[in-house]
């Protein structure tokens, strides 16, 4: 079966995705960065972490890539935005690039293996069009890691119900700890993993996180698939976005959750990079 994408498109979705910039979800990848790499970008979604990957590299070579259009649209505003005219967003498939091998030195992918049924195959993708002495960079959460105070049984039914439709997708909702093993799957060696946090403590912090899922839990695709899969009814949602409404609203709201990632050098043959 394809890809399904249990998040969607919705505007409070790509609200929360275009809130992200390389400094809060790439730093890992920072330190291989130097001007004049060329650098894709899969699953760029808004693009705001694109765009400063691109101003890391500069003048190098920066390609967005989505297999939809709907975020692309929204990425080409970031860029016009930023006064980018360098950075290309392109409609293509992780599964089947349309570009040669060797074509880039960084092939990096946010929060986007956790969605595919095949990462694997995925990551194989991304070491084919990096050239030699390159680097595949990937990030994931961990879904299973996510804590929070105080508790709450509707976060937490959200939770269970994310993660269980997740897997009727045939995903893996707890990509974060999978990271390494699909790396060695997909034939690379040469692999640094780590691991980092991101966490939602302040007021401001909770206030954002909580009203962006309180959103998200009643209007975009999770919304719909756990309706049409009979995992929620609609008073079920409503009682998860007044769960997320209360979390975010509390005094000492507070939610943490790891994320797996890692850097793999391709054939470390040629110049070693970074
Ligand atoms: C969780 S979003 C992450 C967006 C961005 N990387 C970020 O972190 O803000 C995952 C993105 O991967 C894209 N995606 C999902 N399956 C894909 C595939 N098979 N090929 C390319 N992109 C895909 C989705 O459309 C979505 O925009």
């Amino acid at each position: 079966m394809g890809d399904v994408y249990l998040h969607g498109h919705h505007a409070s979705v790509l609200a929360s995705h275009g809130a992200r910039t390389a400094a809060d979800s790439a730093a890992y990848l920072l330190p291989h960065l130097r001007p004049g790499l060329s650098v894709l970008d899969i699953g760029c979604g808004p693009g705001t972490i694109t765009l400063d990957l691109a101003e890391a590299v500069a003048p190098g070579v920066v390609v967005g890539l989505e297999n939809v259009e709907g975020p692309l649209v929204e990425a080409r505003r970031h860029a016009a935005a930023r006064g980018d005219e360098r950075t290309r967003f392109e409609l293509a498939d992780v599964a089947a690039l349309p570009h040669a091998d060797d074509t880039f030195d960084v092939t990096h992918a946010h929060q986007v293996l956790q969605h595919l049924t095949d990462p694997v195959g995925a990551l194989q993708e991304m070491a084919r069009v990096t050239r030699p002495g390159g680097v595949v960079a990937v990030r994931d959460v961990d879904y299973a890691s996510m804590v929070w105070h105080p508790a709450s049984e509707g976060m937490t039914r959200w939770l269970d119900t994310y993660r269980r439709l997740a897997r009727l997708n045939h995903a893996e909702p707890d990509a974060g700890r999978h990271l390494l093993a699909w790396a060695h799957a997909a034939g690379l060696a040469d692999v640094t993993p780590t691991a980092s946090l991101w966490t939602y403590a302040t007021p401001e912090q909770s206030a954002w996180w909580g009203g962006v899922w309180a959103r998200r839990v009643v209007d975009s695709t999770f919304a719909a698939q756990a309706l049409e899969r009979g995992l929620a009814t609609r008073a079920d949602l409503e009682a998860m976005r007044a769960a997320w409404l209360a979390w975010a609203a509390h005094p000492d709201a507070w939610f943490a959750m790891t994320h797996g990632e890692l850097v793999a050098r391709v054939d470390a043959v040629g110049t070693p990079i970074g």
